[in-house]
Formats: C-alpha cells, structure tokens, sequence
C-alpha cells in the first residue's frame, strides 16, 4: 500500500522533537552496533572515560575486544583512545580476563565465580586514578563485556562506580542459517547467501564477518552455516577449505562453526553401500571426516542432522533408531568437543487425514520420549518451540518435559516463515517469552522451559537456545528495517530469558534509532502488540496460520491445510472448527503433557481462548470465555487486526523528521504494504467462514463493502474477468486481467459520492514474474502511477500476490470519472480486484 501525501496531524508533536542537526542517511548494516555520535549534552556523562585502553593478554578476541573499544567510543564520543600494554598514572580502560589482571593487581576480587562467557565490569582506583576494568573469566566473555558496556552508552546510562556481572543462562547460545551451496536461502526474505554463491563460500567474506561482529556482540556463540536440509556435498574434501576461510572469520568474534550434515554422506559422498549406523565402516567414515575437519579447523563447533523428516533420508532405512543415528557421529566428534544438534522435527508428512486419530503434533514426543537417556552426553535434541511449525500461535511442545536423561535445546525461528516474511511487523519477542516462561508444572514443582532447555531442571551437561535466521544479502540484513528486533530479542534472551518484552523492545529501539523517548515509546508499543495484531488477522484461536503451507507459507490459504498428509489440519466444516487433541475422544496429544496440564487441555473449560482450537473442535456458536461465539470471535479478530495494521501507519508517520529518512521511508513502505495485506487476509478469512457457516456477522461488515467497486463490474476496455482460486482471495471471487496482445487495459468507475476529500484505494496484484504498471485518472488528469515491482512471493494472482495502492487525500467530486490504467509486462496482466472509496470520516 502506499500512501501519497502523509497526515499532517502530528506536525505540532514533529516540531517539540525535530533535532536540531540533519539526521544522517543510514541502511541498518550496522544493526544496532551504530554508535551513533551522543549529542553534547548526552555525551557529558563520559567526559571523564579515560583516554587510555590497556590490554592485558593478546588474542584475536582480546584484539576485537580492543578494537571495539576504539570504534565505539570514537563513534559515540568522537575520541580516539590510546592503546597501551602497561598501567600509567592515568586512568584507563583495562581489558583482560581477570586471572591476567590480577597479575598486575592481586588485590582485585571478583564479585563471584565468572561462568565461562560471563563478563564483570566494574571501576577501580588504580595509582590513585578511577579506572574501568572489563573482564571475564575467558577471552570471549572479555568481549561480551566490551559490547555490553558500548550498549550502556549508547543508550545514554550512566557508566559511573559501575560494578556489573552478567553471566548467560545457558551455554548454548546458536543460530542457524538455511542457506544453500548455491546462494539460495530455504524461507529466508532479505536478498541471496552471505556464505555461499555457485555452489562454493563467496569470496568476499566481508558481510560474514560483519554478521559474525553483529552475533557477538548480543552474546551468540554459534551459528550452522547450510540448510538442514543439507546437501551432503559440503562435506566433500574441496569444500574444507572454504570452510576453514569462515571459520577463521567466526573466531576472532567468538563464533563456532557448524554445519548441517546429511545422515546418507557416507552413501553419497563416502563411496560406501550404505549409511547404516552400525556398520564399521560407517562408524568410521564419520570418525575419520571428523578428524579431518578438526585437524584443519580447531575449535569447529559440530554438526547439525535433521533425519527421517520431510523426505530427509534417516534411520529407518536400516530400522535403527534416531539415537543409533546421533550416536555415531556425537562418538565421532566427542574427542574434539564437537556437538551433535539433533533436530526434533521428524513427522510422517503422509499422514491419512480422513483418520481422526492421527495428528502430526504428537511425533516429536512420541518419537523422542522413549529415547530418552539413550544420546551420547554431547547430543542435543534440539526441538521446535511448538508441536507443529512456527505458527502464530501453538502451546509448548511436549517434548520439553519428555526427556529428562538427555540435552535439549529450543528451536525459535527469526525468519518470519509464517509470520508475515518481513513484509508484515511480527515482533516474536512477547510470543518467545510465553514460551520461555511457561511452566509444565510437574508434581507440584515449577518447571519452566526456559530452565528444561538451559539443562538446569535436570542438571544436565549443556543445552540451551538455537534460532533459525536467515539473513541475506539485503543491507539490513533481514528486509524489513524493524525486524532485526527478533535477532535482537532472541540472542538477548538467549543471554537472560528473565529480561522482560518491553525490555528488550526499549533496548533494541534506543540502540537502533536512538535514545529519543518519543521514538523509543512509539516504535516499542508498536513491536509489543505486534504479534497479537498478526494472529488476529492470520487465525486466532489456536488454528494456527491459515496460510498456504502446500506453497509460500505466506498469503491466506484457508483449505490448503486440509485433506493432505502434511498435518496441520484446523477441520474446520460447516459445522465446527478445531482439531480435537482430547484423551477422551481425540488424538490424545493432550495428554502427552504432565497431569496439571493435561487435565487443563483436556477440558473445554479450562483450555485458554487462545489455544481452543488447537485442542478442541467445536461448534461455530460455541461461547468463548469472552462471551463471544466462536465464529464472531473470528470477525471481531480480523477487523480489529487489520484496523491495528493501519494504525502502525499513523504512527509511524508520527516520526517523520526524528529518524533519518531512508529507514523511515523504507519502514513507512513495509507498513503501509501490511495495512494493504491485513485487509486481504481479513477479507479472506472472514468471507470464508461467512460461507462455510452461512452465520453472519453481528456487526454487519463480512460480506458487505459499501464503499467497494469490484474491477469486473467497472467499465472494461481490453480487461476480462477472470475467476482467482482459491475464491476467497479476491473479493468477489473474481479480478481482472490485461491479456495479450492487449499492451494497456483500463477500468472505468463513475464517483456517485458527494463532494469532497476521500482516501481513494486500489487493490491490485502484484507478482514476481513482470512489473506492470498503472495509473490512476480522474476526468482523465494523472494522480498517480506506479510499478507494481515489491517481488512477493507469487506468480499468479491470489492472496500472496493482493497488493493495495492509497492515495489518502484526494477532492473528489460527484460525477467524477476514475480510471485505472493497467500496462502488463511479461507474465504479469496487470490484474485488478477492486476499488475502495473512503470518505475522512470512515478512515
Ligand atoms: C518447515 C519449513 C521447511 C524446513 C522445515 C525444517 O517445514 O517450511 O522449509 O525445512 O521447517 O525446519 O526442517
């Protein structure tokens, strides 16, 4: 959607903030690693920071750490600080671990035991001057300290008689990456590979090594480079050295390096007949690959395997079980301290749909559960926050609390794949944060997962947090500019799961665009009510995203969910909705959690409105605890959404002028396309129950759209209707398209409205494959025109491709003749669905 002339009602409240000086144009390469020059007033506070670093050590962490110093506080304060080995009479910036300082100061006490990782910064007098020590009980932690001091400034806190210790919640602290050999990335949405290009790492590993600085400056230790689904190929000799290249990237920031590996290599790529586990030459295939790369890359962190999922060879061709397969290669990699990420996510995606009975959600329980003691002590079942895949909303997997002998990491996803793929705001943070704090109460005693997933309930060696991330060639890293909030937020709360939403939304902002509590309030109250606003309008209730999970994962897809084997199943039919996961009459996934819950799922009453039809398949009318029905909570929701989308427009706009124009406009444009799309998914959802249901809306807005004109009952001229499957993705279930040979189209509508200022919209489709354009005419005079050229992911029209074109204030008057103007190119027919004509008072 994109809006002409932008509201003027935040002028006043634009004039109190503008700053003084012109913003500077910036991308967001530098994440939130801007260090930004503080104003004179704010930079006051740090007019004593000594002028000297004083490094104790050498390494390539403690040379990033040192570095660091000097980039930020030449950036933030515009000095140069001078780097020295030794203590003068000045004050300084001291660096090291602490058993290399305490050499030169034996007095100087830690406040406690530093876990590995953990940092300590705090001032002392040192020759009678105050001094900064940051230290660590390791090199890396050093590091940490260094980015977790720069973040204090940045943010304006004051540094004076800091004493400050931090250490992580878990050790594992990952990100994976999809990417592909050849530069493709499996739902990633910002652009091709930063590691790979033709099949072999770029050559230009400058981008990694900023995502590597970026990672390790929020405390990640971690990241698998290729796809889980992995070509096996990596693997082969040839690729060794180019992975020895990224590592070498990784380690001066403390990153370990991993890959995703196929379980079939020593098929593949091995030259052996088979990949059983068992066989000797199995074993040692693994044993010698793993030697080999460690020889040519110490410190390498391990592999990732996803096996028997989704068409993945695994186990089962040799009737061994997933810890046979893990096994193998966790004892292959043991004596380097490599790790095994096993991945949870292993369901049969030809599941009979017409069985009641079967239900994909149980598979990671009812497949792992009985394994459990039977990993090698270096495996870690790493497993999705949710039974199902990433939806919008899905209680806690069970697995959680099934494996009490084994380690286990939580599997978050910052690639938006089913929420919103960074064309739409979805800020996960508060979603990650009911996942990490819920508690599956066992006997009485609380059990959070954040504490089974860290390995602290059952004191296990290692565990702790992966995110899937997917960055890309896109200068800010993941397309959308606000949402690297997500990498953010997970690697904070990777670091401390204690740290509140809005904590790490404030953080995020201030460090991103700067401390102005104007902006810091505006941008973090929209990240917060973010993720609700897109499950309202994407499937409330617990039925997961409707999108289409046979395709993009992206637009509304309603029944592409049903009647295959893939399992995430809503049932919805004219008589109810809901999956029924019951004990007593359903699938029983309910009761693969721990009594208390078990027992809350199982009931109708007690189940949460959110999660309803996760668990429950239930009638439209049925009374929510809110007091509505079912099917006019569903309404409710979808008009809500998409009012709230529209309004992160508004808001927004209110920061014209306070941060610098190219990443206004290019967030002003993701929200405004949102706005557009949360009216199609509305539309499509709402429409769609309408007529399954045939009940109608209290509220009288499903179905009727009095300021609408569909494009097929506009005036044509070489336009022809064409019906969209499915229906519900375009209003009436039709649109109309440009063929050839025609070269431009036009529709044609007559304003029947009184005189005045009006919102005019255009509702059109926008595919990858051609760049139409159009203009918009009345009595022909030009007031607007554009390309339809956002590169969404589709090539026909429909939901993924619905697209909206604003122009808020126009004079329209009575008689008017409007004209849209379609000019298709290549596969792309310039197609409309319709036009909305809204007066100010309706907006
Ligand atoms: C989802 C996703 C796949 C991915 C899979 C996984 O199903 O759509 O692209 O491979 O998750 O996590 O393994």
């Amino acid at each position: 959607m994109k809006r002409l002339v932008p509201t003027i009602a935040f002028t006043a409240f634009l004039a109190a903030y503008a700053p003084s000086e012109p913003l500077r144009a910036e991308t967001g390469a530098e994440a939130w690693l801007r260090y930004a020059r503080l104003d004179a007033h704010a930079s006051r506070q740090y007019e004593n920071l000594p002028a000297i670093v004083v490094m104790f050590g050498d390494s390539a962490l403690l040379n990033s750490s040192r570095d660091e110093l000097v980039r930020g506080i030449r950036g933030i304060l515009g000095k140069t600080p001078r780097i020295s080995r030794r203590l003068s009479h000045e004050p300084a910036i001291v660096l090291g671990t602490l058993p290399a300082i305490q050499k030169a100061f034996p007095e100087l006490r830690s406040p406690q035991n530093l876990a590995a990782d953990g940092y300590w910064l705090t001032t002392i007098r040192i020759h009678g001057c105050d001094s900064f020590i940051i230290t660590a009980s390791r090199d890396r932690g050093v590091l940490y300290g260094v980015f977790a001091f720069f973040s204090k400034i940045a943010r304006g806190e004051s540094v004076k008689n800091l004493d400050e210790s931090q250490q992580p919640y878990a050790a594992i602290r990952w990100v994976d990456q999809w990417d592909n050999l050849d530069g493709r990335i499996e739902r990633g949405y910002a652009g091709r590979s930063i590691f790979f290009e033709n099949g072999a790492v770029r050559a230009d590993l400058s981008r990694i090594a900023d995502y590597a600085r970026i990672l390790a400056s929020v405390g990640i230790n971690g990241c698998t480079i290729n796809n889980v689904n992995a070509d096996a190929h990596l693997l082969d000799d040839d690729h060794l050295p180019q992975l020895v290249r990224v590592a070498n990237v990784f380690r001066p920031w403390g990153i370990q390096l991993s890959i995703s590996v196929d379980l079939s290599s020593p098929k593949i790529i091995g030259g052996l007949d088979t990949f059983d586990p068992f066989d000797p030459r199995v074993v040692e295939w693994w044993r010698k690959k793993s030697d080999q790369i460690y020889s040519a890359i110490p410190g390498f962190g391990g592999f990732v395997v996803k096996a028997d999922s989704e068409g993945r060879l695994g186990p089962s061709a040799y009737n061994r079980t997933h810890a046979d397969a893990a096994n193998v290669i966790a004892r292959a990699l043991k004596p380097h301290n490599g790790v095994v990420f096993y991945r949870a996510f292993v369901y049969n995606h030809h599941l009979d749909w017409r069985d009641p009975k079967n239900d994909r959600a149980r598979a990671a329980y009812d497949n792992f559960h009985p394994l459990d003691g039977k990993f090698e002590d270096n495996v870690i079942i790493q497993i999705k926050h949710g039974p199902i895949d990433f939806q919008a909303r899905e209680p806690v997997s069970t697995l959680f609390t099934g494996l009490e002998r084994t380690n286990e990491a939580i599997e978050l996803q910052v690639t938006q794949e089913y929420t919103g793929q960074q064309r739409h705001l979805c800020f996960l943070i508060p979603m990650w944060k009911e996942v990490l704090d819920f508690d599956l109460l066992v006997n009485g005693a609380s059990l959070p997962v954040k504490d089974l997933v860290a390995g602290k309930t059952f004191h296990r060696p290692m565990g702790g947090f992966v995110a899937v991330v997917n960055v890309g060639l896109d200068e800010n890293w993941l397309g959308h500019p606000l949402a690297m909030a997500n990498l953010y937020g997970y690697a904070r709360l990777a670091w401390n799961p204690n740290l509140t939403a809005r904590e790490i939304a404030d953080e995020w902002t201030s460090l991103t665009f700067g401390p102005n509590p104007n902006v810091v309030s505006t941008i973090s109250s929209a990240l917060l009510s973010s993720w609700n606003t897109y499950e309202s309008y994407t499937g409330p209730l617990g039925m997961q995203t409707l999108t289409d999970i046979l395709g993009s994962h992206y637009g509304p897809g309603i029944e592409s969910s049903e009647e295959n084997g893939w399992g995430q199943w809503h049932r919805a039919d004219q008589k109810g909705v809901g999956m029924d996961r019951t004990v007593r009459t359903g699938t029983g996934y309910a009761g693969q959690y721990p009594p208390l819950l078990a027992k809350i799922y199982e009931s109708l009453d007690t189940t949460p409105d959110e999660l309803l039809l996760f668990f429950h398949h239930v009638p439209y009318t049925y009374i929510l605890h809110s007091g509505k029905t079912v099917v006019q909570h569903i309404y409710d929701s979808h008009y809500e959404g998409a009012d709230r989308a529209a309004n992160y427009v508004r808001q927004w706009e209110s920061l014209k002028g306070l941060i610098d124009d190219d990443r206004y406009g290019a967030t002003l444009s993701r929200l405004e396309y949102q706005s557009g799309h949360a009216i199609v998914w509305r539309d499509a959802i709402c429409e769609y129950f309408l007529r399954l249901t045939g009940i109608s809306d209290a509220k009288g807005r499903v179905g009727h759209h009095p300021n609408r004109t569909e494009a097929e009952s506009m005036q044509l001229t070489g336009y022809k209707s064409v019906s969209v499957t499915p229906w519900e993705n375009a209003s009436g279930g039709k649109a109309v398209e440009c063929p050839p040979p025609q070269q431009t189209c036009s529709a044609q509508l007559t304003f029947e409205g009184t005189s005045g200022m009006y919102e005019l919209d255009v509702q059109y489709f926008d595919q990858n494959n051609g760049e139409s354009r159009f203009r918009i005419f009345v009595n022909n005079e030009v007031v607007d025109e554009w390309t339809a050229n956002l590169q969404l992911p589709a090539t026909t029209i429909g939901g993924d491709s619905s697209t909206r074109r604003s122009i808020t204030n126009i004079s329209l008057h009575h008689g008017d003749e409007i004209r849209i103007e379609g000019i298709p190119d290549r596969e792309e027919r310039a197609a409309l669905d319709y036009a909305e004509i809204i007066s100010r008072q309706q907006r």
